[in-house]
């Protein structure tokens, strides 16, 4: 590298023989590197909620609680109150229809009457018929018999979802459905 002239900005010490250039920073640089230091101090101090506001862990903490009051059907364990709420939403139907459709056709048939599965439209069931009973079967499936447990494969919402979806297939009898299997339950 050619030697620069400019032998004003040369900083006095010499270590064998071998002399610095002063080179500062340009002001812009230095100040932003300063503000950073300041915004991570105000960070800090704003995470358990010194300062302005409750803080971020609060926040989150808040916006979590918020959409769980919203969203009452997504959270993983869910009330027979909540899915019998959620069984007169069309808008809820119809997404478990989509669900039971895509999973659950190949082997309980499109209209529920039962293929490898059981007809999920009559009045008979193995695991018990209430939404509650319908629910748990859906979550944990019988593995031992082929039923997937659907609760590791699809969300909540979707779970619920088709729970409801299942529940509304009783009573429309479909055609050549399979026949009942296991204990009639009255409503
Ligand atoms: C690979 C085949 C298969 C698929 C796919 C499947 N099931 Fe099943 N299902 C079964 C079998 C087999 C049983 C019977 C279990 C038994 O005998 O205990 C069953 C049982 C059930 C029962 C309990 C019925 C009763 O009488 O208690 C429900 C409810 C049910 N399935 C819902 C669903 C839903 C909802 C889906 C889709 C998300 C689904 N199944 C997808 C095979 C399947």
């Amino acid at each position: 590298m050619a030697a620069r002239q400019d032998d004003e900005h040369l900083i006095e010490h010499n270590y064998d023989g071998i002399q610095e250039y002063d080179n500062p920073l340009p002001r812009w640089w230095v100040y932003l590197f300063y503000a950073t230091i300041v915004f991570s101090i105000l960070y800090a101090l704003n995470v358990p909620g010194i300062g302005i506001g409750k803080g971020r862990i609060a926040d989150y903490e808040a916006d979590v609680a918020a959409f769980r009051a919203a969203h009452p059907q997504d959270a993983e364990t869910v009330s027979p109150e909540q899915l019998a709420a959620l069984a007169a939403d069309p808008s809820a139907l119809e997404a478990g229809k989509q669900v039971y459709v895509t999973n659950c056709a190949s082997c309980h048939r499109a209209d529920g009457g039962g293929m490898i599965g059981p007809n999920l439209a009559d009045d008979a069931w193995i695991h018990g018929g209430t939404l509650a009973n319908i629910h748990t079967t859906i979550v944990e499936g019988v593995l031992a018999k082929g039923m997937p447990n659907w609760g590791k494969l699809l969300k909540p919402d979707q779970v619920n979802a088709v729970t409801i979806y299942v529940a509304s297939l009783k009573g429309t009898n479909p055609v050549d459905g399979k026949a009942p299997e296991g204990t009639p339950v009255t409503p």
